[in-house]
């Protein structure tokens, strides 16, 4: 694996690792998970929605992965949701829950941001309350991150989570929680998204591209354009995990 820093920004460092294809993301990005659960007394896991961590889930749902994950103990969370019903093939926890959480999970431990509230603000708003009864605390301590690991993808456009470029979201310090009105790439309805602070505190943060499709947003980001993924890293560590497909590396 070829690894080196993107770029040194205040507080953390990106590191990129390439890995031969997706399977290998998907292993190395399950190693992260659960070493990151192992060190923790109360694992708080932040997952992503989207396609790209879908094989992830899978491992992390099945053996030799399944069966180091202390499930009483640890607690899963999700970054960004389409606000839709859970059962919506769009939603985000809806597609964890179906490839492993509902499986291995006690239900209790699965923090869904809610979709029943009238409005994207009011679930923001019911989902930060959630988030800071977990945390016990209404204002984040940079010593004592909310979550242990966040998962990020990254979008064509360089979105991650449901933060879009320009979007008023992207310089809110205050809120955890914000609701998304108008989303700017497929699927095209309203969302629910953490926001950067709440999202950096993190022990790691970890972004998984891959494939071909990613190739020219991981350059754009590379390049250092100010596009949200960019701007999105942990308090702590910051790993982007990229497939030799994404990273434009030949075999
Ligand atoms: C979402 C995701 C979003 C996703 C990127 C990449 O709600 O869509 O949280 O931020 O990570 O769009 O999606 P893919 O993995 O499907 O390319």
């Amino acid at each position: 694996m070829a690894a080196g820093d993107l770029t040194q920004t205040a507080g953390t460092a990106r590191q990129v690792i390439v890995t031969a294809d997706a399977d290998a993301l998907a292993v190395e990005a399950a190693k992260r998970v659960i070493a990151r659960i192992s060190q923790s007394k109360r694992p708080a896991i932040c997952l992503t929605g989207g396609t790209t961590p879908q094989r992830l889930y899978a491992l992390l749902g099945r053996a030799p992965f399944s069966s180091q994950i202390d499930w009483r103990r640890t607690h899963w969370f999700i970054g960004d949701e389409r606000f839709v019903p859970t059962n919506d093939p769009r939603s985000n926890i809806g597609a964890a829950k179906a490839i492993f959480l509902d499986r291995c999970a006690p239900a209790a431990n699965i923090h869904a941001i809610p979709t029943d509230p009238a409005t994207p603000h009011a679930a923001a708003q019911r989902y930060e309350r959630d988030l800071q009864d977990f945390y016990g605390a209404h204002r984040l301590d940079p010593a004592r991150p909310l979550f242990d690991i966040v998962l990020m993808g990254v979008g064509s456009d360089g979105h991650t989570a449901s933060l879009f470029p320009q979007a008023a979201a992207l310089t809110e310090r205050q809120r955890w929680v914000v609701g998304i009105e108008t989303a700017m790439l497929e699927p095209f309805v309203p969302r629910v998204s953490l926001t950067l602070p709440a999202l950096a505190s993190c022990g790691e943060m970890l972004f998984m591209l891959e494939g071909k499709t990613k190739q020219a947003i991981f350059k754009r980001i590379q390049a250092g354009e100010d596009l949200p993924a960019a701007r999105a890293r942990s308090n702590n560590v910051t790993i982007w995990l990229v497939d030799r497909a994404a990273a434009d590396q030949q075999p």
